[in-house]
């Protein structure tokens, strides 16, 4: 069977203004869809498999990129927590979603969560290092990106997934993979209750979705020794895990 082509569409909810009822809606619908996806298993499979390194009291530092409301993150946390007890969580996005509630429920976790209202691509064309880090290595621990990278094509996602190997030591992407059975996910998601907004942006997300070694073939092996892992997980979603190995 012919591979489905790579096809990245404007979806209906990036348009949306914040307080848009279908957006809320919408973004309510994405909580269901992840159930579904499996996301927040797999991103914890992922995650707990790394020896992360632990410089004395220093606190680990994760960044989210795209990371909407922030909920599905705080449902990782709930599970990392006992192992991963003192972390700084940034949560970049270019619209300011996050409930003060939340912040709440990660500080009793004991994660100091921050949001940064940022294009990512204003990210990307930034400095390397956070202020004040010199030169002392990468400046996140953990990037972390879910449903976010295929909302990118061409430079753009090379030039993306070239600032996070700059920028940080552990980068762990999850998103939708672009095969048969997603497809067909995506057009059965109205079942779930989900409202237009998430029926069309799903399908689309699925065709702007990865598989093989997409994402691994973008990455600047150049830079340092990184040890990629890339392929599907669960029934929809396509991982790529990437660990620094070397200096770089
Ligand atoms: C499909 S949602 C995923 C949200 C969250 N990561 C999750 O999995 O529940 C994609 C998110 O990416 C954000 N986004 C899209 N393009 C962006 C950009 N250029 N810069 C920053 N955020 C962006 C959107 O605002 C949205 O919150």
């Amino acid at each position: 069977m012919t591979p489905l082509p790579r096809v990245v569409g404007a979806e209906t909810l990036d348009g949306l203004a914040e307080d848009d009822p279908s957006a809320m809606r919408s973004r309510r619908d994405l909580q269901r869809v992840h159930r579904v996806m499996g996301t927040r298993s797999i991103l914890l499979r992922a995650l707990r498999d790394w020896p992360l390194p632990r410089s004395g009291t220093a606190p680990l530092r994760v960044l989210e990129l795209g990371a909407g409301d922030g909920s599905l993150m705080l449902r990782v946390a709930r599970e990392l927590a006992p192992a991963w007890s003192c972390v700084e969580l940034t949560l970049l996005d270019r619209q300011a979603l996050v409930a003060p509630g939340t912040v709440r429920q990660y500080a009793r976790l004991g994660w100091t969560a921050s949001c940064t209202r940022m294009d990512v691509l204003d990210w990307v064309a930034g400095p390397a290092q956070a202020p004040g880090m010199g030169d002392s290595g990468p400046c996140w621990d953990v990037i972390v990106a879910n449903l976010f990278l295929h909302h990118f094509q061409g430079r753009e996602l090379a030039e993306l997934l070239r600032a996070v190997a700059a920028r940080c030591s552990h980068f762990l992407a999850c998103e939708p993979r672009r095969g048969r059975l997603a497809l067909i996910g995506s057009h059965l998601i109205g079942a779930l209750g989900a409202n237009a907004v998430t029926r069309g942006d799903a399908v689309l997300s699925v065709h702007a979705g990865f598989r093989g070694q997409e994402l691994g073939a973008l990455w600047p092996q150049a830079e340092a020794t990184w040890k990629l892992q890339e392929g599907p997980a669960g029934w929809f979603s396509h991982c790529l895990r990437a660990v620094r190995a070397g200096p770089s």
